[in-house]
């Protein structure tokens, strides 16, 4: 089986895309052949060419302004047609990654995407919506707050193994709300100080 992968985070490298789609390909059968395609690095013909012929095309990005990375949008705008005469029996999977805490936020972006597939005459698979992505870079994939997302993945790459087509699931950490949001705010108020912020200054207005 092929499948290809195509890393939408703009991050070169440490991101928590990356670590969703080494989780996802560790939970493979053996007989899963997948390249991983980096969006933000590779050109919109080389990614067509990689897809060629594949069975799965499997996209993990974060979201953006409850939408898609304007690169990984440019890619699928341009290289749509292209995409779709080139794997013309691919399922279009997804896995969309976000900073708020509840992944139901990821809902509209996959909402694009199917409208892509529909544009395109690509055959829509699954979605994965999943919140507090800032807890994926954070702890080992297999340790308790994350436990839900490793959980998900197995579905996941069952799903995508099958060639199988479900309705989206969303998730979130086992991380409670407010621990989620105390950690984020302390993480950036340190960064805030890391470039010579205070905090005071973080609520700062412009003037008018
Ligand atoms: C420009 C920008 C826009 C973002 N928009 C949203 C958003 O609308 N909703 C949200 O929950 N997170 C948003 N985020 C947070 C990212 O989705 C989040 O940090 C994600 O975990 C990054 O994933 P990555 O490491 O795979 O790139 C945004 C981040 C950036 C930089």
């Amino acid at each position: 089986m092929k499948i290809t992968i195509i890393n939408g985070s703009p991050k070169a490298r440490g991101s928590a895309s990356e670590l969703i789609i080494k989780a996802f390909q560790s939970k493979l059968g053996p007989n899963a052949e997948c390249t991983v395609c980096h969006a933000a690095l590779w050109a919109g013909p080389k990614v067509v060419e990689t897809a060629t012929m594949s069975d799965a095309i499997v996209l993990v990005f974060p979201l953006y302004v409850d939408s898609i990375p304007s690169h990984l949008l440019r890619l699928l705008d341009t290289q749509g047609g292209a995409l779709s005469a080139a794997a013309p029996g691919a399922k279009v999977y997804a896995v969309v990654n976000n900073g708020f805490y509840e992944g139901r936020q990821n809902a509209v972006a996959l909402e694009i995407l199917r409208n892509f597939c529909a544009r395109y005459g690509l055959t829509w698979g699954q979605g994965l919506g999943v919140g507090a992505g800032g807890v994926i870079t954070a702890v080992p994939m297999d340790s308790w707050p994350l436990r839900p997302l490793d959980k998900a993945l197995d579905d996941f790459a069952d799903a995508v193994a099958k060639g199988a087509i479900g309705e989206d699931v969303f998730i979130t950490s086992n991380l409670p709300r407010f621990v989620y949001q105390l950690s984020a705010h302390s993480e950036w108020r340190k960064l805030a100080k890391k470039h010579g912020l205070t905090t005071k200054q973080l609520y700062q207005r412009p003037a008018k």
